[in-house]
Parts: structure tokens; sequence; C-alpha cells
């Protein structure tokens, strides 16, 4: 069956196609699958396979496999192979749209992931100094302002072979799993993992490698097994992981870094917590700075609305990016790139951001406290979220709703089956509201499954 698949396809691409390249190929089965000659959940031929009967080399199937996934045209399922894949909806990323999907008319919305809009720095000193520059002469001036990168360098935790300004950490993962990775390519994670990175890889067409968190970040003996399965990267998160708080510690990254040591995958870290972290900034680029991604985010720190993040690291991926980009956006408005430094500058925005974290810390603490003596499960980690362990998640959220507050679910944050938990942005809370709010918590954590329940 595979073989007459195999020999259609080969036949279509040689009649239908001007050539043999990726594109062609990948325009070809587009069409077959368009007309329903390939229908969902067809099993394609193996890229050697294809390659053989169209004389081309294994590469530029993947290619082509790549495109197609790209566009959601088919999806690798690990071992069994490639498939046609349902056309998908308008309510993709699916775990993403599932996070914030609860009713929205909450009188405390603790779903958001996004900081306390009170603790960010004023904008509007900076705003007025910066609104009379004339900052680009020409289309293809430097991405970043000199100012920028400058300071940029100064701070990044390893020499970068190169750094840039994207629009944010999620477009910062995007470009460079764009540029790094392929269809069927295996992806070592955090379990659990930030949603939206987890749909990223999964329209990439990536198979994701689950890899335990702890306290101190992913755990190692983990990262070392799923070493065999011979992944090409791995994401993580360096501080205040998003959903569990945790922090790397510099020995467990000098460690993680040890364990990848004789491998070639890539390192992509997503510092999205920023200053708004307790920890210090810490990476596996420190001893792997030519296989190392680093991404900084300004938004939980400065502002969601800076919209800016800085990429530095591996030459070879950070240049695809910024010269990718030349064909898209050019560069990240320079505009907010001279707020953001005269932010960066400013002595006052730093004693903002020190105070931001001690109130961060403070409500954390308080509502632990109170989690702690009903003996409710939540790492103590740092930032703006809280993972709390609840008996059942779809009851938690509806205790919670009927008290008018919003969470986030926990199933989307997971790649395998695992308690129940919810995602809690704690940041949100106000510091004298932490006890009242966490004894909601409480009630919602021990609310059991009714029968016929579940996620
Ligand atoms: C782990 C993680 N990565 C990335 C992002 C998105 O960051 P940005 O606003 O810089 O795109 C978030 C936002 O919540 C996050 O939690």
């Amino acid at each position: 069956m595979s073989e007459t698949r195999a020999a259609a396809i080969a036949s279509a691409v040689t009649h239908g196609g001007a050539d043999r390249s990726a594109r062609t190929i990948a325009a070809v089965i587009g069409r077959m699958i368009t007309a329903g000659e390939l229908p969902v959940d067809t099993r394609l031929p193996t890229v050697r396979e294809l390659a053989r009967r169209l004389g081309v080399s294994p590469t530029t199937v993947s290619d082509a496999w790549r495109t197609l996934a790209g566009v959601g045209a088919i999806e690798a399922r690990g071992r069994n192979g490639t498939y046609v894949r349902r056309p998908t909806g308008p309510g993709l990323p699916r775990r993403y749209r599932r996070v914030t999907e609860g009713p929205g008319h909450f009188d405390l919305d603790l779903s958001t992931g996004t900081p306390d809009p009170e603790l960010l720095p004023d904008l509007r000193p900076v705003v007025a100094s910066v609104s009379r520059q004339s900052l680009t002469s020409s289309y293809l001036d430097h991405p970043v302002l000199p100012g920028l990168a400058e300071l940029l360098l100064d701070r990044w935790p390893f020499p970068p072979d190169a750094l840039t300004v994207v629009d944010g950490a999620m477009d910062a993962l995007d470009r460079v799993a764009t540029h790094v990775l392929r269809l069927g390519d295996r992806v070592v994670v955090e379990h659990p993992a930030f949603p939206p990175m987890l749909d990223l890889l999964d329209q990439l067409g990536c198979e994701v490698v689950p890899v335990d968190v702890d306290e101190n970040g992913m755990v190692v003996d983990g990262l070392r097994t799923v070493l065999a399965l011979a992944p090409r990267a791995v994401f993580l998160q360096p501080r205040a992981q998003n959903p569990t708080g945790a922090s790397l510690t510099a020995e467990r990254a000098r460690r993680l870094a040890e364990v990848l040591d004789d491998t070639q995958v890539l390192v992509v870290e997503d510092d999205h917590a920023n200053d708004v972290s307790e920890a210090p900034p810490v990476s596996l680029g420190r001893w792997l700075p030519e296989r190392t991604v680093h991404v900084r985010s300004f938004s939980k720190s400065h502002g969601p609305d800076l919209r800016l993040a800085a990429v530095g690291g591996a030459g070879d991926v950070v240049t695809a990016v910024e010269n990718r980009r030349l064909l898209g956006p050019g560069w990240s408005s320079r505009i907010l790139q001279a707020v953001l430094l005269e932010l960066l500058r400013s002595s006052e925005v730093d004693d903002a951001l020190a105070r931001a974290r001690d109130i961060y810390a403070e409500r954390r603490k308080r509502i632990s406290a109170v989690l702690d003596a009903h003996g409710i499960e939540h790492p103590t980690g740092d930032g703006i979220n809280l993972w709390v362990r609840v008996a059942d998640e779809r009851g938690a959220l509806v205790h919670l709703a009927m008290l008018g507050v919003g969470a986030a679910p926990g199933g989307p944050f997971l790649v395998r089956d695992d308690l129940d938990h919810l995602r809690v942005t704690i940041g949100n809370v106000r510091t004298d509201d932490a006890e009242r709010v966490a004894d909601m918590l409480v009630g919602a954590a021990g609310v059991v499954p009714t029968s016929g329940g579940g996620r």
C-alpha cells in the first residue's frame, strides 16, 4: 500500500512539477491533499523511500516535509511515521487557547501569566525623552540601537557570537525553532512546560520529549536518559520557570551543560522572567557558547507592551534569525528600543524592579504559607506564578469561577499524564488580599472529582 502511495506521489511530482526541488515536492503533495487524493490520516512514504524514487537527496524530501508541516498539512507521529493531518480550524493554538478560554469575566483573573501593571516601571518620563529622536536613517541600519546592543552585551550571561532584538520571547522562540527544527525532530522540553511553546513545536511537526523539573530546574539524569533518542534541541527556562517557578542554580546549569558536552544538541533558553526573578542570570551558554541561544524577554519586568526580547548566542542561528527578519518586520521598533534603553539605564527603574521583586516574593510567601498549612502541594518557586496541586482540575476551576476567580488549567502545560494542577498567577493578587485568595485556593484544591469527571 505504502509502495503504491510512494509511486503515486513520485509520479505526480515528476509529471506535475517543473523540477524536483523541495518546493515542488511540497506543492504537489499539498495539491494532492487538497484534492482529497491523500486523505486525512494517510501515512506518507518515508523520506528515504520517496527520495529514492525521485532520485533526490533525503534532505530535499525533509525540506518539503518541513514546509508541509509548517502549514499544518502533515504531522510526524513519532516512530509511526508522517501523516496527513486534519485541517486545523481557527481554534489553534490549542494548548494556549485552553489556558485562557475561561469565561473572562472574573473579578480576579489569575489565569493570565502577566505581571501586575502597578509594578511595572512608569514609562511617561522615558517616552517624553525619546519622542523627539529620529532613530532610523536607512532600512538597512543595524536592527539593534548601538547603545542598547552595548548594554545587553555587558549584561549577557556569556559572550554571545551574535545578538539581536525581536518582538518578545515568543517571537524569538518561533524564529529560532523555525530556523533550526525539521519535521520529526525530537525536542527535549521541561515537564511541565509553557503551552504556547508546546503548540509551536507541535505545529512544526516536532516530537517533544519531556524531562522533569525539580526546584533547581531540569533534572540532570532525566536529560542524560533522553539523549539516547538523539534530540535536536533542548528548550528550557532558566529562571522562574512557567509554571513551576523553578530557577536553575549555577551548579545545575553546569551539570546539564556537562551532560550535553559531547552532543550536537542546541540549547534554547527562554529567560522570560528576567528581573522579576530573584535568581541571578544563568545560562548553559557559559559552557556551551556556540550551541546556546539565550532569549531574554522584557515583558514581565518592564512591560509586555514593549514587546521586546533580546536573543544572543550561537552565531549561525542568531544571524539567520536576523537576516530572515529583514524580509519581514526588518527590526523591532527603535522607539520602543530607545524606551527600553532609557529604562535599563535608570537607577530609579532598578529600584522599582527591586521593589516589584520584593512584593511578588511577599505575595508568594503569604499564599504559600496558607497552602502549606493545609498540606496543599506546590513548589515554593520564584516569579509571578504558583503551580498548585489540586484533586481535580476541572472541579477546582469551577469552584474558583463561582467565587469570581480565574486560574489556568494545568492540563495544557503537560506533555504526559500527571497529577492535576492549576497555574495561578499570584503576582496579580494584592498583598493585603493574599490570605483570602489562598483560602479560596485551598477550597478549590480540595474539590474531589465527581464520577464521569476528568479533563
Ligand atoms: C515561559 C514564557 N515564555 C515566553 C513568554 C512570552 O514572553 P513575551 O511576552 O516576551 O513574548 C511567556 C509569557 O508569559 C512565558 O511565560
